[in-house]
């Protein structure tokens, strides 16, 4: 199973990408994934969607091996600072990018990071409309890391530091069931009744 990991922040050395490399590792040492590929949107800044990426050379340059990294995992960890009460438009960018297909019907979890209090609105932002034409199939548990420069700092966690417990279980749970939720969506895409070719789009 291989999991992909995306870092919606695009600022340089953001906790977002902190906590995304916190969870990388932490899939890495516990063997939960075989594999996990990691977009950090600040090492891979992804030009605006314009018009169809397949006819635009700089864009399939781009954006077509991450295309293909999306296509191979079974699982996607989508973490998002709170920007002005926002997802990033980077991220909102991968939305638009991806088709019907690399992301549908396998399961997502939320990670979302606020350095304040923050953290609910792009969990709702995420949950309202990111889903709707890629179809990625968001599990019903989030996690909002608040205060998030006080957490997830070093390689154990801190005893006295309460917060960063609570983030390190609630994340190991976490990536726990998305495992489970992703060995069970195989079946749903091997069914046979996915007919993205007559309904290629969600309702609004
Ligand atoms: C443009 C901008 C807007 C922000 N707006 C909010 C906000 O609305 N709510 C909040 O809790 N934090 C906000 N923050 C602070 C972030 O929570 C903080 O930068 C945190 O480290 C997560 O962002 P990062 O992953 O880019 O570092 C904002 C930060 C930036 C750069």
């Amino acid at each position: 199973m291989k999991c992909t990991i995306i870092a919606g922040s695009h600022r340089t050395n953001s906790q977002t990408s902190k906590v995304a490399k916190f969870i990388q590792k932490e899939i890495q040492t516990s063997g939960l994934f075989d594999e996990t590929y990691l977009l950090d949107l600040h090492d891979s800044p992804i030009p605006f969607y314009k018009n169809k990426w397949k006819e635009d050379e700089e864009m399939m340059s781009i954006w077509r091996p991450i295309y293909d990294e999306f296509t191979s995992s079974d699982a996607f960890i989508v973490i998002s600072p709170e920007w002005n009460g926002m997802v990033p438009a980077g991220l909102k960018n991968v939305f638009l990018l991806v088709d019907h297909t690399v992301l549908a019907h396998k399961p997502g979890l939320i990670v979302t990071v606020s350095s304040g209090r923050g953290g609910a609105f792009p969990v709702h932002e995420l949950r309202t409309s990111s889903y709707k034409n890629s179809f990625i199939n968001y599990i019903p548990m989030q996690v909002i890391i608040r205060h998030c420069k006080e957490v997830l700092n070093t390689e154990e966690a801190d005893p006295e530091n309460k917060e960063d417990v609570f983030y390190r279980e609630r994340l190991k749970y976490s990536l726990a069931v998305l495992l489970e939720y992703a060995r069970a969506l195989v079946s749903v895409r091997k069914s046979g009744v996915i007919d993205t070719e007559k309904y290629p789009n969600g309702m609004s």
